[in-house]
Order: structure tokens, then C-alpha cells, then sequence
């Protein structure tokens, strides 16, 4: 929980950092990235980079951190544009009992992107994952789509003006599902029926008629056949809302990637997709980007090395699409990565580095390729 005063507090703690320069809060001594410059504040940051070429950049992030990790705080303020809460707005972290809403964490990263000049996004309203315990117990076919519509009108009139984008529906596309649709097999889809996911975008909508809506999904980022098929679905389902109303307006590209994928010449239809979604008016963010590099052999800046080829290759081509408008990576210190967790740990035990700064606050290889990537953009 979070009361007033610690909302405050962090908040203008994260605001003493936006403002000054911080090269040396983030130079610590650290051995891999010894070689690495660090000035990476300021002019020097992602958030300026991104400035200069008309796009927000920012990271997923923990209200706990930002109440209590100063260093954390201090380095989302300096380095994020736009912030989207890693799972304190989801339905397990919102919601309690079924008469109940809790939005201390919410509030608390608006709070703070309020006190840093920072955007943010909602993530998500509708998901087949991290659903309370008391879902599977209350919710039926009866009551889903009321259900559905009031959690969205109440959150979402919650925060109206002041949500950049809301991701809506999450992952609803199964590469491995049987329909011809491939719609996922959800609680969503077997209790709210068929047009859950239009039901959602209509509501939102109505809600916050400021706020763009998105649909956000992953593995639609690589030319493998999987990918591809999954991509075509995204696609359509995306077509039918915009045909339908018009109640999309964005397409979020998690881009969870891995250090032995390969961008150059597999991205073909990735690129054709976001040219496809701008010809309909629609924007594309690059809304989850790490790189797991559980498998990745070498020394540490070996590894580095090969995690920011991945970010400077891909973050370029997506960055020379002008309808790209947003890249977050979920997360932005491998100290707190949910590529840590046991599923994702890599053999030698070693910590997984998936993203721009590393568990001590440094600024890896990737943060300077995320960055020369924004500088390959041509200005607008
Ligand atoms: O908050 C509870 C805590 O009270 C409890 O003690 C603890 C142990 O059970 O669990 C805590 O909740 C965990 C939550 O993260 C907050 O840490 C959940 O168990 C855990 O499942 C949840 O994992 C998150 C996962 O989504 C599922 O919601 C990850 O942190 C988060 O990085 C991940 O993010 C997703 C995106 O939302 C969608 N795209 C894929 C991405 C990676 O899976």
C-alpha cells in the first residue's frame, strides 16, 4: 500500500533527478562495463535522444521501486518519457474481492510520471493471466460481459486524461489455437463470448475518448512461419476493430527477443505489418523489449555484446517506420528483469542482462545501441 505522503515523496525525488545531470549516480565501479562511457544523463539520455526524433521512450516499472529504491527512481526519471506499470495495473493488483478496487499502485506511477513530465501507459484491461483468485469462483456466463465492462469503465474513468494509451486486450491470438480466428481459448472468450474483445475497445473508448487504444501482443516480431501465421491473425483481428468503428488506434509489439535470434533479412514481415497498420491510420509501440539471453555463451561483454546487436538492429529498422511512436522495454535494470525468475535462468547461474542498464546501474552496451537507434531516425 502506499500512503499520500510516500506518493509525494518519491515523486519529487524522482524530480531532483530529472533535472540535474546524474552521469556519476550511474558510475559505478563495475568491471564489464569499465570500458563503457557513462555519461548517460541529462542531453546524454535515452529520454533527450528519443526527444530529438519525436519519440517517447521508457521502460516498465514497480510503484514499490519507485517509493523505495531512490537509485531506481532517479534512473526512470532521467531516462523514461513514458511509463508503463509492470503489473500494478492489472486485474490481480486492482482487484481484491470482486467489490473491491485497489489503486494505490496506479496511482502512485501517474503520480510520479506527473512529477517527471512522463507519459503513461495502461497495461492491460482484458487478459487471460493474472486474473484474482476470487475470478474463476465468480465469474460466469452470465455475468462476464457485465463484469468485463465495469471493470474497464471504472478503471478507466479513473484515470481519463491521464493515460497516454491503454493496452486493452492482451494476447488474445493463440499460435497454437484450433479456430479459425485464432482467438485464444480464454476465461474472456468462453464466459464474455465471440465479440469480447470489441466489447472491451467499445468501452474503453467511451470511457476516455482521449486515450489510444491498443492492442498488444508477442512472437509477431520474426519471419518464422509461427510467427508470421500469428502476425496475419493480429492483423485481422485488428482490421475487423478498425472496421468495426474504428475503436483501435495503436498495436503494441512486445518484442520479447532473444540474443540468438536473427533481425537483418527475418523482420521483412514485421516491417510490411507496421507499413500495413500505418496505411489504417495506426500507430505501433514497441511496448515489452528485452532480450533473454539465458543461452548466450562468453565472457560478460561478450554477452553484452550480443544483446545489443539484437536492440540496435531491431530498434532500427522499427525506428525507420514512422508510425513507430513509442519503445519501452520491460523493465530498465536487470536487477529487477522478470527474466530472472527460475523459469528463464541461464545454466551457469550467471544473472540474465536484458536490458539498458545493468544490475548495479550501469549503463550496458544495449542502452548505447537503444540510443544510436534513435539517432538513426530521421528527424521529422
Ligand atoms: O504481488 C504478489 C505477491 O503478493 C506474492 O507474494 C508473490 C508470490 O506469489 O506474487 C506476487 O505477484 C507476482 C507479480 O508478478 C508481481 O511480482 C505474480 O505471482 C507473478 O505471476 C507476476 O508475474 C508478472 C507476469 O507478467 C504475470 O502477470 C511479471 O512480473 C511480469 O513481468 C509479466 O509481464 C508480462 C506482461 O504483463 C505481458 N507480456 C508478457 C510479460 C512477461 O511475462
Amino acid at each position: 500500500m502506499f500512503t499520500r505522503r510516500q506518493i509525494l515523496q518519491f515523486a519529487t525525488a524522482g524530480v531532483a533527478a530529472a533535472a540535474a545531470d546524474l552521469p556519476s549516480a550511474f558510475a559505478q565501479s563495475n568491471p564489464s562495463n569499465a570500458a563503457l562511457p557513462q555519461d548517460v544523463s541529462g542531453s546524454h539520455s535515452l529520454r533527450a535522444h528519443a526527444a530529438t526524433r519525436g519519440v517517447l521512450v521508457g521502460c516498465a516499472v514497480a510503484p514499490a521501486l519507485l517509493a523505495n529504491n531512490s537509485q531506481y527512481a532517479r534512473l526512470v526519471a532521467a531516462q523514461a518519457s513514458i511509463l508503463v506499470p509492470e503489473n500494478a495495473m492489472k486485474w490481480a493488483a486492482l482487484r481484491p474481492a470482486p467489490d473491491k478496487f485497489d489503486f494505490a499502485g496506479g496511482d502512485a506511477i501517474v503520480a510520479f510520471a506527473q512529477a517527471n513530465d512522463q507519459k503513461v501507459r495502461g497495461h492491460n484491461l482484458c487478459w487471460h493471466e493474472a486474473l484474482p483468485g476470487w475470478f474463476a469462483s465468480t465469474v460466469t456466463k452470465d455475468n462476464a460481459r457485465q463484469i468485463l465492462t465495469g471493470h474497464i469503465q471504472t478503471v478507466v474513468s479513473r484515470y481519463a486524461g491521464k493515460i497516454h494509451s491503454w493496452d486493452v486486450v492482451n494476447e488474445a491470438i493463440d499460435p497454437a489455437g484450433t479456430r479459425p480466428d485464432g482467438l485464444r481459448d480464454s476465461p474472456w472468450l468462453q464466459l464474455a463470448g465471440d465479440d469480447y474483445i470489441e466489447l472491451a475497445f467499445r468501452t474503453a473508448r467511451q470511457a476516455d475518448p482521449a486515450a489510444l487504444l491498443a492492442y498488444n501482443d508477442y512472437g509477431i516480431e520474426l519471419d518464422a512461419a509461427k510467427q508470421t501465421q500469428k502476425r496475419e491473425h493480429v492483423l485481422a483481428l485488428v482490421k475487423r476493430l478498425h472496421d468495426n468503428g474504428k475503436v483501435i488506434d495503436a498495436v503494441g509489439v512486445q518484442s520479447h527477443l532473444g540474443s540468438g535470434d536473427t533481425i537483418t533479412g527475418n523482420v521483412d514481415g514485421l516491417r510490411d505489418f507496421v507499413s500495413e497498420l500505418r496505411g489504417m491510420g495506426l500507430q505501433v509501440f514497441v511496448t515489452e523489449l528485452d532480450v533473454n539471453e539465458r543461452a548466450s555463451q562468453g565472457t560478460v561483454d561478450e554477452r553484452d555484446a550480443q544483446v545489443a546487436a539484437i536492440y540496435r538492429d531491431y530498434l532500427t529498422m522499427m525506428l525507420a517506420e514512422p508510425n513507430v511512436a513509442a519503445v519501452l522495454t520491460w523493465g530498465i535494470t536487470d536487477r529487477y528483469t522478470w527474466l530472472n525468475g527460475a523459469k528463464y535462468a541461464r545454466a551457469d547461474g550467471q544473472p540474465q542482462r536484458p536490458l539498458p542498464f545493468d544490475a548495479d546501474y550501469n549503463a550496458t552496451a544495449a542502452f548505447f545501441a537503444e540510443r544510436d537507434a534513435f539517432d538513426s531516425r530521421k528527424k521529422t
